[in-house]
């Protein structure tokens, strides 16, 4: 107990020595910047893009940003340092902090006005009926579920290849994830595994449209023709821009579900999304985001007077407040001109990767997909060296994502072995994720490829499965 307690004791203490260490590299760093500005306004050269983006907020003059600058000036150091290429670097410019400041100086910092703009312009984009901004996908799949009246005794149809939050939630709300593998070219659901996973029980089917390319809704659709009370909420955390066979998320089922989190195409740090068709469901949806009120605190003072409101169904708390909401207009209005410049760095990989003994994600005929990531796949024997050598070379990189029903929690609860959904074990056991992000430049592209390259001596002897 007592040998505990002084293990907590040290961490605590090491973890006060980091920060201190951290903050006084920001201090350093900030001085740094400060120089940089000057050499700016003094119309020196201020040497890579990093340091320039740097100086643009140094140049802002106010001791507010100084913590931010610190912090960022100390990441570049640690990107300079090991010269490395990050996994991701987001690219909201630092002008976007105007349209945060305009809320702040509002009245309103909750979900308001700012939402509204934002939700009427996911309608247009998606041609969807409505939008419903949330604090996340996860609870606005949450919020979705419980719209559904989906609870203890249901079962929703997940595929065992995506993010754990897309069985997650049905745990969450009691319901029972039922896993289907899925199809080894494209690493999506198909409608057939989901049509044969159908019970009496089966409340709602989630696709995933992983990595960006959407999963066949119209054909899952016309499967479930037959069952009216069986919803389709479509996973499109990786499908911002996506589309197939000419139809968007939202358009062909109950609802479609994004997220806004930190990495994603679109993206204010935390967020998500809900779109949907059906009016009948819509009054439902913006309930179950509010604690299954009537009426939002924006709305209730709507007239000029005081509107009082009920609990009308049991929901969760998954609003976005507009402090968020009010990075996401100019990335809606802008992420389908954007969309082309990351197709162009995918397809680069794809062309250089072509003769290399990997496994790609499949793209399908009809599908256009929204490159939210760019997967790779090394014999499983010697992924992990994989990750190592491209660590080694500078190039981070993740694993997206291990075969959901093989983590702790679900072969702890329900007892899943590897070869129950083989496809999606085998391909979460060899995949890698590369970087692949607007700020990525064409250098950094090459040497991501010389050293995914340089990979191949690790292959000799391994086993490389058929696409
Ligand atoms: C496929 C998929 N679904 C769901 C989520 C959950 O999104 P959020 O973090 O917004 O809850 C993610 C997040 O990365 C994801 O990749």
């Amino acid at each position: 107990m007592r040998h505990k307690k002084n293990l907590i004791i040290l961490a605590l203490g090491a973890a006060a020595v980091f920060a201190a260490d951290f903050a006084a590299e920001g201090d350093r760093w900030w001085a740094h910047i400060q120089s940089l500005a000057d050499d700016k306004l003094q119309g020196r050269d201020t040497g890579s893009e990093g340091y320039r983006e740097a100086v643009k907020i140094c140049c802002r003059d106010d001791g507010g940003v100084r913590t931010q600058a610190g912090t960022f000036g100390a990441t570049l150091k640690m990107d300079s340092m090991s010269d490395s290429i990050a996994f991701y670097r987001h690219a909201l410019p630092v002008e976007s902090a105007a349209a945060v400041e305009a809320v702040i100086a509002s009245p309103f910092l909750t979900s308001g006005a700012v939402c509204k703009t934002v939700e009427k312009l996911l309608c247009e984009f998606f041609g969807t009926a409505h939008a419903f901004l949330t604090s996340s996908w996860t609870h606005g799949a949450v919020a979705a579920l419980l719209a559904l009246d989906i609870g203890a005794g249901d079962e929703v149809i997940v595929p065992a290849q995506t993010f754990i939050a897309t069985a997650n939630v049905v745990e969450l709300i009691g319901a029972k994830p039922v896993f289907v593998d899925v199809d080894p070219h494209t690493l999506l659901m198909d409608p057939a595994a989901a049509a044969a996973a159908l019970t009496p029980r089966t409340r709602a089917v989630m696709p995933v449209h992983l990595y960006g390319q959407m999963c066949d809704v119209a054909g899952l659709r016309r499967v479930l023709a037959g069952h009216p009370d069986i919803a389709i909420i479509e996973d499109a955390a990786h499908a911002f821009e996506s589309s197939r066979d000419g139809y968007l998320p939202g358009q062909h089922s109950d609802a479609a579900i994004f997220s806004f989190y930190a990495t994603k195409n679109v993206t204010c740090g935390e967020g998500g999304a809900i779109v949907t068709n059906r009016t009948d469901l819509a009054p439902r949806f913006h309930s179950t985001r509010l604690h299954g009120m009537s009426t939002s605190a924006a709305d209730r003072f709507s007239g000029g007077r005081y509107n009082h409101w009920d609990m009308v169904c049991l929901g969760t708390k998954a609003n976005l407040p507009d402090l968020l909401a009010a990075l996401l207009p100019d990335q809606v209005r802008t992420i389908r001109d954007r969309l082309p410049a990351r197709q162009k760095m995918a397809d680069r990989y794809r062309e250089a990767f072509a003769e290399l003994p990997l496994r790609l994600a499949k793209v399908l005929p009809g599908c256009s997909t929204a490159e939210h990531l760019f997967p790779i796949h090394v014999p499983p024997a010697v992924r992990d060296d994989a990750i190592w050598q491209l660590n080694t070379a500078g190039v981070n990189v993740t694993v997206n994502y291990r075969s959901v029903p093989d983590t702790q929690y679900y072969r702890g609860k329900y007892g899943f072995r590897p070869e129950q959904f083989p496809v999606s074990y085998h391909w979460g056991q060899g995949e890698i994720t590369l970087p692949l992000y607007e700020l990525l430049r064409q250098d950094q592209q090459d040497r991501v490829i010389e050293a995914v390259r340089g990979l191949s001596s690790l292959f000799a002897g391994s086993r490389i499965p058929a696409s």
